[in-house]
């Protein structure tokens, strides 16, 4: 193997025993930051997701719950619980996982979370921010991909980042955040998704390239250009022969990309680790907004 790992692991167990200080250093009169997590039915991996922030934050000193609701919730009965936290000044952070049910729209959800509560930076406010060049809050999976380049000192600074995946949760936010005047972004930015047939003619371009698309393997080693920064947000569950019964892979082949990039996540402990870490770094953000 030629490229070098970027061990997301590592990198955001740094960053969460920074979060943690900074709450331990907090004044012991003040309340908490506190995060509320609503799950809705009982998606597996979700299930995961949510047992994992819950973790993250309890080990940080940050106040957090995790409600379960049955798939069966009404979105008007989601809508009053959301009333409520939005109101309950013990919690700076309000975080509904997703996805949610069919019955319940999910824009009506996002948009029902007050944008200074709004640690995803899903609401269009926030969105619209981060589109401006302004924001106030980032979202946590791109913002944790910008996190690991700073920290593996790659600067993207004129590099052509091609992301595979147009998605409202990584590669939209993503491309804003690449392409952003900022001496640790200011990247040439091209999104590439499922409408190309031949995605390849992008991905050999990348300098920097971003699987998140949701396919598992679908790059391979000859669409990696010699020494790329390969990103993959992928997380794909696939059967094998094991007591779960599965694995997980990432959007990349591993093996084969690695043969070619410069450096490259693994899949699990890449992107994966960084998301929750930057969930706890917004959240600080949200308190100290919230408490002036
Ligand atoms: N589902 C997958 N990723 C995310 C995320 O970052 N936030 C929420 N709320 N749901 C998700």
């Amino acid at each position: 193997m030629k490229a070098q790992i970027i061990d997301g692991k590592s990198i955001a167990a740094r960053v969460r025993e920074e979060v943690r200080e900074e709450v331990a250093a907090l004044e012991p009169r003040d309340r908490p930051p506190g995060l509320a997590v609503i799950l809705v039915g009982d998606d597996p991996a979700s299930q995961v997701y949510v047992r994992s922030k819950g973790k993250a934050c309890e080990e940080a000193g940050i106040h957090s719950i995790t409600e379960t609701l049955p798939a069966s919730v009404s979105e008007s009965q989601l809508l009053e619980r959301i009333a409520q936290l939005n109101r309950d000044e013990t919690f700076h952070g309000i975080l509904v996982q997703l996805p949610l049910p069919k019955h319940i729209n999910t824009e009506t959800i996002i948009e029902s979370i007050t944008p200074e509560k709004d640690v995803d930076c899903f609401h269009p406010f926030n969105v619209g921010r981060l589109a401006m060049g302004a924001p106030i809050f980032e979202p946590a999976t791109p913002a944790g991909i910008m996190e690991l380049l700073k920290r593996q000192n790659i600067s993207p600074v004129g590099k052509h980042a091609v992301i595979v995946g147009r998605s409202n949760i990584v590669g939209k936010p993503l491309a804003n955040l690449l392409m952003q005047k900022h001496p640790h972004a200011n990247a040439v930015v091209t999104v590439a998704h499922s409408a190309v047939g031949d995605i390849s003619r992008f991905t050999r371009q990348a300098d920097i390239l971003v699987a998140a698309i949701g396919q598992p393997e679908l790059i391979r080693g000859d669409m990696v250009k010699e020494g790329a920064v390969v990103i993959d947000v992928g997380v794909n569950r696939v059967e094998a022969p094991n007591p779960k019964g599965y694995r997980l892979v990432g959007d990349v082949a591993f093996e084969e990309a690695a043969e070619k990039a410069g450096y490259i996540t693994p899949v699990p402990g890449g992107v994966g680790p960084m998301t929750i870490a930057m969930l706890l770094k917004n959240t600080m953000k949200a308190y100290r907004l919230q408490m002036g």
